[in-house]
């Protein structure tokens, strides 16, 4: 089915903090964004991501490794509240677990996640948080960045969707760095699935 802001429904999932999280739930909050916020889920119950869902009105559930000790139960699990919620769109925000056969499968195509670099540089396993900042120092890069991508079963690999570049500052520490990218993350990630929702960008063509 072409995904269109008549029938874009999101499922969310997030670990931590869920900056991302919130910045699309704003605009999706203001009409900016034109798109259903279904379900958010996180595999930490006391993550932030999940209070700013519930603040937001949204169902919010916990589905983890600890409630499931069955990595295919899990995969289940989630898989089905997904459809439950009648998801079309898997948006990963945060999230760091790899997903299940099960979900990849099902939605082959209808999965993004939002990556704090310009990959395929700086990217795949290890590379989460800091880590990844840190990496961009020591290569010497002149610029980092920020990549929308579609996900496979891989880390961080699938199709880039899109992308901005974020200029590395004289004196940059990892951690200056890191807020200048999540600062654009927070633009890219609604202006990307504003794109999506309007037929600008088309997921089955790439
Ligand atoms: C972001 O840097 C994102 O690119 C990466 O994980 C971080 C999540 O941050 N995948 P937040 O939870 O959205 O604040």
């Amino acid at each position: 089915m072409t995904l269109s802001s008549d029938n874009l429904n999101i499922g969310f999932l997030a670990s931590h903090g869920g900056s991302n999280l919130q910045a699309l739930l704003d605009a999706i909050s203001t009409g900016a964004l034109p798109v259903r916020a279904s379900v958010v889920i996180s595999n930490n119950s006391g993550s932030m991501a999940l209070e700013r869902a519930r603040a937001a009105g949204v169902p919010a559930l916990h589905l983890s490794g600890q409630m499931y000790t069955d990595p295919d139960a899990l995969d289940q699990a989630i898989l089905h509240t997904l459809r439950a919620s009648g998801v079309n769109l898997v948006v990963l925000a945060g999230y760091m677990k790899k997903l299940g056969p099960r979900v990849l499968e099902a939605y082959r195509g209808r999965v993004l996640n939002i990556h704090p670099a310009l990959l395929p540089k700086h990217g795949g396993q290890g590379m989460y948080g800091i880590h990844v900042h840190e990496a961009v120092l020591a290569a010497g890069d002149e610029e980092s960045g920020v990549s929308v991508h579609l996900v496979d079963a891989e880390y961080d690999r699938g199709p880039v969707i899109a992308q901005v570049s974020v200029p590395v500052q004289a004196g940059d520490t990892p951690q200056t760095l890191q807020q200048r990218v999540l600062a654009e993350e927070h633009r890219l990630y609604p202006e990307t699935l504003r794109r999506i929702a309007a037929g600008e960008i088309d997921l089955d063509q790439l």
